[in-house]
């Protein structure tokens, strides 16, 4: 009797292996919640998605604590920043201190030139500060474009961001699937205080933008970014010329509550 495998039944060296989905990323968001530490977390999305999962670093201290337990897991992962052209020097500095310490590449992902010259022809290099709208036409042109590029075709997009850092930030899941991009968004480090993030990264002596030790908790565009006052909001540096809550470039507009 031939011991072969009926044809319909063979595996399909050809099939593409599944894409994720709400239940992938539901599933995913409960396991993470289980497990103690980013490199954990880190090994399960990476067991969990087939596909490319990119990292988007701002080389801020929580995605330098999630550069190290990547660093730390082995997993692969493609890890890239969004070059707006308006970064502080000391971004850049992180940015060759962490390619030196993990021995790997920083990918920097620039905004389109022609859509960028249209902007600037239109709005001037500080056009950003007559109005909500220009502002957003900035972040939209130098950061949230140049996002979805990166993330094109991607299974997973890894982010640094924690409940703590806003209110409106405050039910950020591990996991949850972001249809309009067909892709798993996730925050390992969505529970973490901020004292948490602060003992990790100095456990690991990791390396850290040097703007933190004088004043700058969150650190975006050098032109939208300031020192933050004691007692002030760690967000206040950020766009401080608009209303206080809800501030954001748009990059994470599309996060799903937990559910
Ligand atoms: S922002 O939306 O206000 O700019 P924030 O600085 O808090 O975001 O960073 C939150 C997360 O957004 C980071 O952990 C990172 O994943 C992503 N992010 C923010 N800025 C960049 C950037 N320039 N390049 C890549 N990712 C970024
Ligand atoms: Fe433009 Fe400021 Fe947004 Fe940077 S943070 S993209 S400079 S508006």
């Amino acid at each position: 009797m031939s011991r072969d495998i009926p044809i319909h039944l063979a595996p399909d060296a050809t099939a593409q292996p599944l894409a994720p989905t709400e239940t992938t990323a539901r599933a995913l968001d409960a396991e993470l919640a289980g497990l103690a530490t980013p490199t954990d977390r880190i090994r399960a999305i990476r067991a969990a998605l087939p596909g490319r999962i990119a990292f988007s670093t701002s080389l801020g201290l929580e995605d330098q604590a999630v550069l190290h337990a990547i660093a730390d897991s082995g997993a692969d992962i493609d890890v890239f920043t969004l070059d707006t052209g308006r970064h502080f020097e000391e971004t850049f500095d992180t940015i060759a201190a962490s390619e030196a310490r993990y021995g790997l590449k920083i990918r920097l992902v620039a905004p389109d030139t022609g859509e960028l010259e249209r902007l600037v022809a239109r709005d001037g290099v500080l056009g950003f500060r007559t109005s909500i709208e220009s502002r957003k036409a900035c972040c939209d042109v130098r950061k949230v474009r140049p996002l979805q590029r990166a993330l094109a075709g991607a299974d997973g997009w890894i982010t640094g961001l924690r409940r703590g850092q806003s209110n409106g930030r405050a039910d950020v899941p591990f996991a949850t699937y972001d249809a309009a991009q067909g892709i798993v968004k996730l925050a390992p480090l969505a529970d973490w205080s901020v004292e948490t993030l602060e003992r990790y990264v100095a456990a690991h002596d990791i390396p850290v933008n040097a703007l933190h030790a004088h004043g700058f908790p969150s650190i975006g565009c050098q032109p939208c970014t300031r020192a933050i006052r004691p007692g002030e909001d760690i967000r206040a540096g950020r766009w401080w010329w608009e209303i206080a809550d809800g501030k954001e470039c748009g990059l994470h507009s599309n996060t799903a509550p937990r559910s």
